[in-house]
């Protein structure tokens, strides 16, 4: 049988990371968190003093894209957010992305999270999520976040920042975020970790 493929797409904040990196532990898949790939190619500009939102400087970043950029410690917080949803708005680099991405699952099967991995990355993926949850559910997880980590923006602006990000995310050309056809929706609003994953696993059982 083909390897196992588990596309979990969503919003920022919705959940989908902690739920697509329980469901490959608990089945045994590698997982890949594709937004780092975003995260990691916006750095690059940044740190070459080039534009995010500039088609030649972040298309040169993607495709000099290094494994060991994935593990940088600075991928995460305000800046790199903003950074990464403008460079994954520029066709050269969501096309510099893909055969990365396509090749980590073909071998062993994976569950991958992002924006475009039901509709793009995995078309014929058995088993699709589509992880959402309220716009002021997912502000409030993620300024949690980032007080954990010490940062201290507030609740207002991080929700601002979250919706500019959504838009542009939602609305550029390539690789829209939006729910393949074929995607389960699970709304995490009222669910903790562990009662996203019980849904998320039920869903998986009943699709694989
Ligand atoms: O998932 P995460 O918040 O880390 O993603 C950061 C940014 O990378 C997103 O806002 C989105 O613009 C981009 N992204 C994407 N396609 C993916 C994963 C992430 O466009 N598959």
């Amino acid at each position: 049988s083909r390897p196992l493929i588990i596309a979990v797409d969503g919003p920022a904040a919705a959940g989908k990371g902690t739920l697509a990196r329980r469901l490959a532990a608990h089945l045994g898949l590698p997982y890949l968190d594709t937004g780092l790939l975003y995260r990691a190619t916006g750095r690059r500009v940044l740190d070459a003093g080039g534009d995010p939102a500039n088609p030649a400087d972040a298309t040169a970043a993607a495709e000099a894209l290094h494994p060991a950029d994935l593990q940088r410690d600075d991928l995460r917080g305000p800046p790199a957010d903003a950074a990464a949803s403008q460079v994954a708005a520029i066709p050269g680099v969501r096309s510099a992305l893909l055969d990365f991405q396509r090749r980590f699952g073909q071998a062993h099967g994976a569950v991958l999270d992002g924006r475009d991995i039901g509709t793009v990355v995995f078309p014929e993926a058995p088993v699709k999520l589509f992880v959402t949850a309220s716009p002021e559910e997912r502000a409030r997880r993620r300024h949690a976040e980032l007080a954990a980590r010490g940062a201290a923006p507030s609740l207002a602006e991080v929700a601002a920042e979250m919706a500019a990000r959504d838009a542009r995310d939602s609305a550029r050309d390539v690789a829209p975020l939006r729910p393949a056809a074929d995607a389960v929706t699970l709304d995490t609003s009222a669910l903790d970790a562990e009662a996203a994953f019980a849904a998320a696993l039920r869903i998986v059982e009943s699709l694989r």
